[in-house]
Order: structure tokens, then C-alpha cells, then sequence
């Protein structure tokens, strides 16, 4: 496979720093992190590493920031312009952007163009209009008093974001938090850090206060766990893993009662009924299993197919597969690029190596593509048993397990039978029995006829150990704000 060098975004000496109260700074120990480039394994380059005294001068700024700083003086149509502002300067940048997504995280610059560029910019925009819209309510208390409640800004916000999608996630959490006039202290992943560093600039750019937005690239083990058990921030925003979930948790719980919203992880059911399109569905669970190089916590991972199309649905599944374009990032064909580290793409072998020591049928792919790099080929698995690891555990990765079942009950039982709750999906023509399924779902999207299927007004967010809170939509808002009741005695 050949891997091209050309053509990749500069990389500029700020991409390598801390932004901390709007300036470019090392981190106070002076260390340094390498950045790889998924696609061939080799350095990009080094990025100024925090740590925990990092972020307590972070969160210094932040404070500063949201008490008496000009971030604190801004109306909310002026933090709704900032916010337009930036969007602005993203659409300008957006081509840079998608190469430095792809550079950094080894997805298909098709996809970081098309999709991940589009929906940060989108959210942005969203989150601006709502800035001036948070209206309280005025309380029909008993007595002569006259009540109602404001929703505040919280305060300072700690956000830890994960490597899939750096930019959509980073726009998810900075948009709603700065749109209600929240201050941010946020820290990218170790594997994705530079796309962040970059709207960092824009950020700038557009005129945002200092102190406002704080971006501390380092490791969850130090930066992360100093946010979560930081004294000063009032709320950690978190998406990622959910065993790291349940210690952000923790560290909350320990120190100070901190607000906590998490998007963890999925084992997502999308159930192919046999009176479905079934063109449509095999495109729409591929896609919903591909997408990312199997990197997304919505990902399809347990795709249930009714007997009585079970074996057409694998075998043309497999066609498709065998079709889907691996190899350079760069290239506009590419559908699917490089698992984003080493880490990961062990972590994918040995769930495949699972699989067929578990007994599940490996009926495509399951090997590296190429000799450098982190590529995979798209694999499916046939007659995966509900009690397998590949079908318990969330493999992020091109790994597709096709589940045979026969009725609507059993399926609804197995679907919710997990820890999980993110998302599922339903493929029929018959919309009633669609609703019906969907409302039995324990999941926190339910996507009919069609997946992944998101958008910055429709709220996401999991069930169960996928999470706590949600994100998008005006649900997304209340996360970030406090409500204060004033109550006015009238005589
Ligand atoms: P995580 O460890 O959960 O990483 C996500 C973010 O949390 C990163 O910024 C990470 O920092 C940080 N982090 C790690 N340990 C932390 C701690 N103790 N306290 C605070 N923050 C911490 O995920 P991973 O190791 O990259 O991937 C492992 C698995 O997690 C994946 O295979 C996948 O199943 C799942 N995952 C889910 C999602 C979504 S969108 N739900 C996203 C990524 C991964 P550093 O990476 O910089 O150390």
C-alpha cells in the first residue's frame, strides 16, 4: 500500500504547546509527548506534555475568567457572536483541518471532510443561536410571593475528550459550555492532540478572552485524574471509556461533589427485521458498523438478522465488504483508513483472535492490511453467540457480528440484554412495528431505517453504563447551567 506524505497541513509551533490564558506555553515541566501519524507509525511531532501543576494554573485562568474577567462581562449575544466567529473560521479553514483530523487520527480525509468538519461547524452554529435563549420561568408559588429561576453558568468546566472524532467531540463539549458562559479547562487525547491545538488558534483568532478556553494536552493518568479530582472545577464533561467513566465518577464523589456528564461506551443492537429493504440495510449496517474503522461508540456491533434472510443478508454483507476501499487516508477513494494506534489495533486482533477461539465463523477479513501502519480489513463474523466476547465487549474496531434471531420478542430481550444503552437501530418497512420496537429499546438513540443518523438539535446520550446526561440538542444546555430560584416577597 502506498502511503502519501503529500499534502499535509503545516504544523506550527503552537500545535505543540499548552494554551493557557490565550498564550502558547510549555508545560512547567518541560516535558513532551511524540504524536504518530497512524498511516505509517512514524512521529508527526512532539507536543508540550501538562501535568497536574499545568492544570491548576489552567484552572486559575479559568476562574479568573469567570468571576471578574472580560469573559465574565460578555452579554450572551456577545458569547453567541463569539461562537459565530468561530464557526466562521473553521468553514474558512476547513480543508486544513480535515488533513490535520486525518494526519493525526488515520481516518479517511473523505470522512473528515464530509463528516466530521460539516457537524463541529454545525454544533458551533447551533450552540450561538442558543447562547441568548436560555430563558428561566417564572413560578406559580403559593402565598404573596413572586418566584422564578435563572439558569446560570455552573463555572468552571473540566472536558476530556477521547481520539475518534477530536474535532466533533471538542465542539460538543466547547459549544454548549461557552454558549451558557461557562470557562474550560479541556484536554484532548494523547493520540489526536494537534486539531484541538488548531481551533485553540482560531479560538484566538476570534477574539475569545483570556482564560476562557484552557487546552491542556497530556495523559488521562495525570492530566485527566487532575481534572477530575480538581477542587476548583465545578463540572467534568467526559466521553470515552466506560471503565474510566466509573473513576471520574469516583473522583468526584471524593473531592467535590463536582457535576459529571459522561458518554461512555455502546454494544449497539441494530436489528434487521425480514420485511426490511434489505439493499437499504446492508448499506445502512455497514455503514453503522464501518464508519471510523469501527472507532465510534454508536458503532452496530451486534447486528441481529432475521432467520429467514440470515444467510442472504451475510453473504452480500461480505460482497460489500470485500468492496470497501482500505489503504491511504489521503486518497479521496479510501472508505477506511488506520486504526488510530498500535494499542488499538492490538486490541481489535486479539477480539478477532476471540471470536474464532470462541467458536464464532470468521467469514471475511480479520487480518492487517499492509506492513506498516495500524490498517485492518473490514471483518464479519457469522453465528456469533449472545454470550461470546466479541458480543459482550465494545471492540472499536472493523469488526462486524452477525447475530441470527427468529422473533420480535427475543430479539427486543436480547438487544437490552447488556450493560450498555448508547444506541440501536431498526430496519423494516412496517413503521408501526418500528415505533413499537423502538419504544421497548433500552438505548439512548433509536435510529428506523437508517444509522448514525446525528445531528447538533438532536440530543444524544446513553442508558445504562453508557452513560450519565446528554449532549446536543437543548438537553445538551441544562448540563452546563445551574437553576437558581430568586423568590420576591410581593407585600
Ligand atoms: P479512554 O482511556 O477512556 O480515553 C478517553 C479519554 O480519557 C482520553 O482523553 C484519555 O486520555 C482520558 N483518560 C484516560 N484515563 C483517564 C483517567 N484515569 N482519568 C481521566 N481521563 C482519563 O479510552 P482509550 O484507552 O483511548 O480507549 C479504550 C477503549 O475505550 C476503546 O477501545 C473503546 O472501547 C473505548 N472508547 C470509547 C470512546 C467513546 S466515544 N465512547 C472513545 C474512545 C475510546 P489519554 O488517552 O490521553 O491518556
Amino acid at each position: 500500500m502506498t502511503i502519501s506524505t503529500l499534502p499535509h497541513p503545516k504544523i506550527d509551533a503552537q500545535l505543540t504547546k499548552n494554551l493557557i490564558n490565550n498564550k502558547w506555553v510549555d508545560s512547567i515541566h518541560g516535558r513532551t509527548f511524540e504524536t504518530i501519524n497512524p498511516a505509517t507509525g512514524e512521529v508527526i511531532c512532539k507536543v508540550a506534555q501538562a501535568d497536574a501543576i499545568d492544570v491548576d494554573r489552567a484552572v486559575e485562568a479559568a476562574r479568573t475568567a469567570f468571576t471578574t474577567g472580560d469573559w465574565s462581562k460578555l452579554s450572551p449575544r456577545d458569547r453567541g457572536r463569539l461562537l459565530y466567529k468561530l464557526a466562521d473560521l473553521m468553514e474558512t479553514h476547513q480543508e486544513e483541518l480535515a488533513q490535520l483530523e486525518t494526519l493525526d487520527n488515520g481516518k479517511p480525509i473523505t470522512e473528515s471532510r464530509t463528516i466530521d468538519l460539516p457537524l463541529a461547524i454545525a454544533c458551533y452554529r447551533y450552540y450561538a443561536g442558543w447562547a441568548d435563549k436560555m430563558h428561566g420561568k417564572t413560578i406559580p408559588v403559593d402565598g404573596s410571593f413572586f418566584s422564578y429561576t435563572r439558569h446560570e453558568p455552573i463555572g468552571v468546566v473540566g472536558q476530556i475528550i477521547p481520539w475518534n472524532f477530536p474535532l466533533l467531540m471538542q465542539a460538543w463539549k466547547l459549544a454548549p459550555a461557552l454558549a451558557m458562559g461557562n470557562t474550560v479547562v479541556l484536554k484532548p487525547a494523547t493520540q489526536t492532540p494537534l486539531s484541538a491545538l488548531r481551533v485553540g488558534e482560531l479560538i484566538l483568532e476570534a477574539g475569545f478572552p483570556p482564560g476562557a478556553v484552557n487546552i491542556l494536552p497530556g495523559s488521562g493518568s495525570v492530566v485527566g485524574t487532575a481534572i477530575a479530582r480538581h477542587p476548583d472545577i465545578d463540572k467534568v464533561a467526559f466521553t470515552g471509556s466506560t471503565e474510566v467513566g466509573h473513576r471520574i465518577l469516583e473522583a468526584a464523589a471524593q473531592t467535590n461533589l463536582k457535576r459529571v456528564t459522561l458518554e461512555l461506551g455502546g454494544k449497539s443492537p441494530n436489528i434487521v427485521l425480514a420485511d426490511a429493504d434489505l439493499d437499504a440495510a446492508i448499506e445502512g449496517a455497514h455503514f453503522g458498523l464501518f464508519l471510523n474503522q469501527g472507532q465510534c461508540c454508536t458503532a452496530g456491533s451486534r447486528l441481529f438478522v432475521q432467520k429467514s434472510c440470515y444467510e442472504e443478508f451475510i453473504s452480500r454483507s461480505i460482497e460489500r465488504a470485500k468492496n470497501r476501499i482500505v489503504g491511504d487516508p489521503f486518497d479521496p477513494k479510501t472508505e477506511q483508513g488506520a486504526q488510530v494506534s498500535q494499542t488499538q489495533f492490538n486490541r481489535i486482533m486479539h477480539y478477532i483472535e476471540s471470536g474464532m477461539r470462541e467458536g464464532a465463523q470468521l467469514r471475511y477479513g480479520g487480518n492487517r492490511v499492509g506492513d506498516r501502519g495500524f490498517f485492518i480489513q473490514p471483518t464479519i463474523f457469522s453465528d456469533v453467540r449472545d454470550n461470546m466476547t466479541i458480543a459482550r465487549e465494545e471492540i472499536f474496531g472493523p469488526v462486524m457480528s452477525i447475530i441470527p434471531f427468529e422473533t420480535i420478542e427475543e430479539v427486543v430481550q436480547r438487544a437490552n440484554a447488556t450493560q450498555y444503552g448508547l444506541a440501536a437501530a431498526v430496519w423494516t418497512r412496517d413503521i408501526t412495528k418500528a415505533h413499537a420496537i423502538a419504544h421497548r429499546l433500552q438505548a439512548g438513540t433509536v435510529w428506523i431505517n437508517c444509522y448514525d443518523a446525528l445531528d447538533p438539535a438532536a440530543p444524544f446520550g446513553g442508558f445504562k453504563q453508557s452513560g450519565i446526561g446528554r449532549e446536543l440538542g437543548e438537553y445538551g444546555l441544562h448540563e452546563y447551567t445551574e437553576v437558581k430560584t430568586v423568590t420576591v416577597k410581593l407585600s
